[in-house]
């Protein structure tokens, strides 16, 4: 099977420039200005549109198993395909959590039946995800997911994590962390900030982010582990990774679209309720600064669709957590690289290149000889996001109506195409 992108723009350092890309089963096999087509390729004009690596998520909440009133493994790879993404990583906060050798190939078993796109799961560091549990088994769970975190909750307990990351060490394996020590939440769900005191709003400090992040480096520079912070959110914690990252401890940091573009000032109703919550205005220019200068290493969406029941239930008893997946790349393309805060080869270095790297995968370079895992995007129409089209389940976003360019408008996988915007190809 011979696919042909015909005139699609690829990136050659900061130009885009016109190529035609040949596909033969799962690998790219040509780049060429022009390749001729023959009868047994099946052509696609891309029409002048952007032609990107697949992005990659490394933080999604796919809900199952355990809540696939939520969001079930095929409607959140549907919407991850839709947001232009080839690979997620899925969170172990489900029912029940892959902490044993027999719930991992439980769940990839699943994966392989339901996913449209490629799906890794992580492995909690706990059995369970609790705090007094046993850390779970890493040697043996560790040839099958792409890394080990207890994301949703973080690890509250120093032995704990300094057990964890000297296994990570011995195993050659990821620890991503949720950083947030939880005694110091006083029943807070939004940024302790100004809004949250004239509001009387109860808030989560910084120093509930920071202090396990500053932890958490430490244990990291001690055991040689590799370390992973989770949707960073506070100029503390950029601080501490740019200083860990300069004495040269192993940590890579990821953010997400909404601490890069909204704050506190912003929060209106559960739909701006997520953990950890958006902060104040000089946090989010700290984390655009941490992303340009290389202290933040990707970008990811934290999606955790929840059902709208749930979210109707007002700012202070709400779930944490919003969906991302269908609107990232819109987002930070309108008002990051637009407004020439970033270039667009920023962009996809956050989105595609900089997770594969960190994840040990051989993706993020569109490259003769590569896996065919791609994304076209249209850099151009102006369009409103609309909540009711996802196809994820989740309608919580606080970016409803928001006017972005960049749309993703088909999805490569492996040479197979899994998603297209019925606009541009029939
Ligand atoms: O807002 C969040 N929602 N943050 C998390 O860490 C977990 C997630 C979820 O699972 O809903």
């Amino acid at each position: 099977m011979k696919i042909l992108l015909k005139n699609g723009k690829i990136l050659s350092k900061d130009d885009l420039i016109l190529k035609d890309i040949l596909i033969e089963d799962e690998i790219i096999i040509s780049i060429k200005d022009k390749i001729e087509e023959t009868e047994e390729m099946e052509v696609i004009d891309i029409s002048n549109n952007f032609i990107s690596p697949g992005f990659i998520d490394m933080h999604v909440h796919l809900r199952e198993p355990g809540n696939p009133e939520k969001e079930t493994i095929k409607t959140g790879t549907m919407a991850a395909a839709r947001g232009g993404y080839s690979l997620v990583c899925a969170m172990p906060n489900t029912i029940p959590t892959p902490d044993t050798i027999e719930n991992v190939i439980a769940l990839k078993a699943k994966i392989k039946k339901d996913a449209i796109i490629k799906v890794l799961p992580y492995a909690p560091i706990t059995i369970n995800q609790k705090h007094d549990a046993e850390l779970v088994d890493m040697n043996s769970l560790k040839n099958d997911v792409c890394g080990f975190s207890n994301d949703g909750f973080g690890i509250q307990s120093t032995k704990q994590m300094y057990e964890a990351m000297n296994n990570a060490y011995r195993y050659e394996t990821l620890i991503a962390a949720h950083c947030e020590d939880e005694g110091i939440l006083y029943d807070g769900y939004v940024h302790k900030g100004i809004k949250a005191l004239e509001n009387g709003w109860h808030g989560i400090t910084s120093l509930s982010e920071s202090i396990q992040i500053s932890r958490d480096t430490l244990i990291a520079e001690e055991t040689n582990a590799k370390y992973h912070v989770c949707h960073i959110s506070t100029k503390e914690g950029v601080r501490i990774v740019r200083d860990a990252k300069k004495r040269g401890v192993n940590v890579s940091c990821e953010v997400t679209p909404h601490h890069l573009l909204l704050t506190e000032f912003d929060v209106q109703d559960s739909n701006f309720k997520m953990n950890p919550p958006v902060r104040g205005i000089d946090d989010k220019y700290s984390l655009i600064s941490g992303l340009l200068d290389g202290t933040i290493d990707c970008i990811v969406t934290d999606h955790a669709p929840h059902t709208l029941e749930e979210k109707n239930k007002g700012l202070k008893t709400a779930p944490f957590g919003i969906v991302g997946l269908e609107t990232a790349f819109p987002l930070i393309y309108t008002n990051l690289v637009k407004t020439n805060i970033a270039k667009l080869s920023d962009a996809i270095k956050w989105f595609s290149l900089n997770p594969a790297k960190r994840l040990n995968l051989g993706y993020g370079n569109l490259i003769e000889g590569r896996v065919a895992d791609i994304t076209i995007i249209d850099l151009h129409t102006k369009k409103a996001i609309d909540k009711e089209k996802f196809f994820s389940k989740g309608r919580n976003t606080p970016f409803n109506k928001w006017i972005c360019e960049g749309w993703p408008i088909m999805t490569i996988v492996n040479g197979r195409i899994v998603y297209k915007d019925r606009d541009y190809f029939e």
